[in-house]
């Protein structure tokens, strides 16, 4: 890979000041969301410019993206409007001639329609934003990425015609905003949702790829793509929601394996703030996890639906048994939300299906197929993991939590300590600038205890 000087940091300042360092085709996708310029009250950036200073300001920024993006790679830009009395300017209406000037392609135009906002007197309440899905071009027609198995969503009724996984999400997203008291919220005004930077990174990425967002704000895409083992960078002008997303990235684990494992340690090992060793930890999960065994499932789907699940392939189920599999997954899985907790005779797929459900919030729009695929996955991934070398393995990983999740865990001589259960993240304004007026580095454990 090309070295690229801040890799997995949001950094401090003027995305126009950083972008130089950024190596020339080297970023598979972008997702941002610029400044709107409706007089948002942002930290060290005026939010009230001319239409001529803007359109100025974005040219810059669209080169630049052009710039850094692979040949193929993904701009996602992600925009409302802007108002002058009772009228409104799309963004995306207003930029669309610097894109095609600049020889961006549209792939796609993608609704996001949300629920929540603020309640207007006047005319409709706006419920949606929109996200371009522009790419660059390469030679010979080069090919943009996109897998959608990753993405699918659950069908709302069973047709045996369909995909066993779920359906492709299409283009218009419903997705709730962040609620205000919610684990999400930060002090930022217009935090993306998970979901949506999940979705974008999951199908347009593979691990290990590099992700941008040149007005990272809160974090949100660094956060998701750290989540899902890719490579990030955030530029971000304000020192306060710079100071935030360092905080809130300290408590994400690097990929799904120690995502998935540290929810587990959150609830089932560590009840309180406290040290383990990792004997006890070692003892406590291969409890949980034993037996290891997926036989029992033999009983509820025959042996080739199984191994179908498994493995993620639709094809070996033929039409006329998918309803029945379907109904026998909700039985065991049922949807987040219903009344009944399921029918896992084992209870394994269900344990790491809640750890799942808690670490990525992509995963509540899942079919139960696909939960069950993804629980198996990282059953049989923590399986190989853990028991390779027993002890050297528990070590290791145990180890590679502490050093990916640094506002949750430390290590100590023979275990690991729990710093905090906590997932909030909104920090408090005094409490940063006390600690970034301080002499001492802003340590995560400082503000996290
Ligand atoms: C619409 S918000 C992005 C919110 C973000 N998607 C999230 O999930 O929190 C735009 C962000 O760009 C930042 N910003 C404005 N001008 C900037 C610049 N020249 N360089 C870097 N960041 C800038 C603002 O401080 C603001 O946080």
């Amino acid at each position: 890979m090309t070295q690229i000087d801040f890799l997995d940091e949001v950094v401090l300042g003027d995305c126009l000041a950083l972008f130089p360092k950024v190596p020339d085709n080297s970023i598979r996708t972008i997702h941002t969301s610029p400044p709107y310029n409706i007089e948002k009250d942002y930290e060290g950036y005026n939010d009230n410019l001319g239409t001529r200073d803007y359109l100025d300001f974005i040219e810059r920024v669209l080169s630049e993206c052009k710039r850094v993006l692979v040949p193929g790679g993904a701009l996602f830009w992600q925009t409302g409007y802007t108002t002058e009395e009772e009228y409104i300017t799309p963004l995306d209406h207003l930029t669309f001639n610097l894109f095609q000037k600049l020889g961006f392609r549209l792939k796609d135009r993608i609704i996001w329609r949300y629920w929540g906002g603020m309640a207007f007197k006047a005319k409709f309440t706006n419920k949606h934003e929109t996200i371009l899905w522009w790419v660059k071009p390469g030679r010979n027609n080069t090919k943009s990425k996109f897998d959608v198995f990753s993405v699918r969503e659950a069908t709302k009724f069973y047709d045996s015609r369909n995909n066993l996984f779920g359906r492709n999400p299409g283009n218009v997203w419903e997705v709730d905003r962040v609620a205000f008291g919610s684990n999400d919220q930060t002090s930022h005004i217009a935090v993306f949702p998970e979901e949506i930077s999940d979705r974008i990174v999951l199908s347009t990425t593979d691990e290990n790829e590099v992700v941008l967002d040149p007005f990272s704000g809160s974090g949100t895409l660094c956060k998701v793509a750290k989540a899902r083992a890719r490579h990030f960078i955030g530029f971000e002008i304000s020192p306060h929601y710079h100071q935030e997303s360092v905080q809130r990235l300290a408590l994400q684990a690097r990929g799904e394996l120690l995502s998935v494992l540290s929810e587990i340690l959150k609830e089932h090992v560590f009840c309180a703030v406290g040290t383990k060793k990792f004997s006890a930890i070692e003892n406590k999960v291969m409890n949980l996890l034993s037996p290891f065994s997926l036989k029992p499932y033999e009983n509820t789907f025959t042996k080739p639906y199984l191994d179908a699940l498994c493995a993620g392939h639709k094809d070996v189920v033929k039409k006329s048994d998918k309803v029945k599999l379907w109904n026998d997954l909700e039985a065991l899985l049922p949807p987040f939300g219903a009344n009944n907790n399921g029918k896992d005779p084992v209870g394994l797929i269900s344990l790491i299906d809640r750890a799942y459900m808690r670490a990525f919030k992509l995963y509540k729009v899942y079919s139960s197929a696909m939960r069950f695929h993804c629980a198996v996955k990282w059953l049989s991934t923590l399986q190989t993991t853990l028991t390779q070398s027993r002890k050297e393995g528990w070590k290791k990983i145990l180890t590679s939590l502490t050093e990916s999740e640094t506002g949750t865990y430390c290590l100590t001589k023979d275990g690991i300590t729990l710093m905090t259960r906590r997932k909030k993240f909104k920090v408090d304004a005094a409490e940063v600038s006390s600690l970034e007026n301080s002499k001492d580095k802003l340590t995560t454990p400082q503000l996290f205890r």
